[in-house]
């Protein structure tokens, strides 16, 4: 107990209000240990249709452990780019996913810990778990735990959304993708509130939230009541058909600057009338390179280091000059292998501290 009041004393290591500020302490996921998960409706729904027989074919397997090799290898560089920006960098322990594990009336085998993003949002000095909608990730921020009562112990706050049950009335039963042009079908109902924190963007006191195949109205307005009256929680409309996760449509890089897909942002949120708003360039991943969950606008989901370091993909050479352009300096590091597992640099990350102020920057 004098233990944590002293901690306590010294301050949070977690803070973060944004997506720019300098960056100080960072966690890094790794894949060790992937697996598909189980196949049914919600890990189906985010899916391209060649990406859902992927997934149906394999479902409960290791993924091939040549591209776990190359993956890990590509995280491995990254925290060697992050370190020698200054980043202090904290990694989980690898696990095995393709444990089972359950609750009353269902029971799955895990995905991976590769992307913190997905399930630890930072929001000032807290750090909050999602209440994931897959039941794959029902235990996804295990792994973090022992960071997390680090945090804790050193002053950090520490929430876990309510836990959601994952019965069969979250899930929308014979859901089907709703017809072109038709308004956007979720494959969770509003059962029970369920986010994964890849689905805001924050920029201060403004944060930009998206409705998907896991993130539902109740789950943001669950987010909404508990961070108060400090912040604004905006719902987005993006036309994405397959909605899972903000982060390669609507990204944040510097005040000012709003990075955006070309056809996914039809109309630009008003918040941003006074921001620069730019569209990202054409991905360059060749078709043949697998993208087990992503489309190859994951080219979009890149880190900022601070308001003008981006760390992008090596081999994305338009998205280098893009920075460039724009009074950004690109970091490269090589990452296909990793975009291989459904994410890219800001997914495969979580920002524990920036150093920065809550600002309103609209
Ligand atoms: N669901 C998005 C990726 C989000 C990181 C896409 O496939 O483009």
């Amino acid at each position: 107990m004098v233990e944590v009041q002293e901690a306590t004393a010294t301050g949070s290591p977690v803070r973060a209000y944004n997506e720019w500020d300098p960056l100080e302490e960072v966690i890094v996921g790794i894949v060790d240990g992937a697996h598909f998960p189980p196949y049914d409706d919600v890990t189906r729904a985010p899916l391209s249709p060649a990406q859902r027989e992927v997934f149906r074919e394999r479902a409960g397997r290791p993924f091939p452990a040549d591209e776990i090799a190359r993956a890990r290898d590509e995280l491995e560089q990254l925290v060697d780019i992050l370190e020698g920006f200054g980043v202090i960098v904290r990694r989980p322990d690898p696990r095995d996913h393709g444990l089972e594990f359950g609750a009353p009336g269902w029971s799955s085998t895990g995905l991976y810990d590769a992307m913190p993003r997905d399930l630890l949002l930072v929001i000032g000095d807290e750090i909050i778990e999602s209440p994931m909608a897959w039941r794959s990730r029902y235990f996804a921020s295990s792994a973090f735990r022992p960071l997390l009562k680090e945090y804790f112990r050193a002053g950090a706050r520490w929430t876990a959304a309510p836990r959601p049950e994952l019965s069969d009335e979250l899930y929308v039963e014979g859901w089907t993708d709703q017809p072109e042009g038709e308004p956007f079908r979720s494959v969770i109902t509003e059962f029970e509130p369920t986010f994964d924190a890849a689905d805001f963007m924050r920029c201060g006191r403004d944060i930009f939230a998206q409705r998907s195949h896991v993130t539902n109205k109740m789950g943001i307005e669950w987010l909404r009541r508990h961070l108060g009256d400090e912040y604004q929680v905006h719902v987005v409309e993006l036309n994405d058909d397959h909605p899972m996760h903000i982060d390669a449509s609507l990204v944040p890089l510097a005040p000012g600057k709003l990075l955006i897909h070309p056809q996914r942002v039809v109309d630009v949120p008003t918040h941003f009338k006074d921001w620069e708003v730019r569209k990202a360039p054409e991905p360059v991943i060749p078709d043949h390179h697998p993208l087990y969950m992503t489309s190859k606008w994951i080219n979009m989901n890149v880190l900022m280091l601070d308001e003008t370091h981006m760390v992008v993909e090596a081999d994305d050479v338009p998205m280098q000059k893009f920075a460039e352009s724009w009074g950004i300096t690109p970091v490269p590091c090589p990452f296909r292998w990793f975009n291989s597992f459904g994410g890219s640099f800001h997914c495969a990350t979580t920002d524990v501290r920036r150093r920065g102020e809550l600002q309103c920057y609209f």
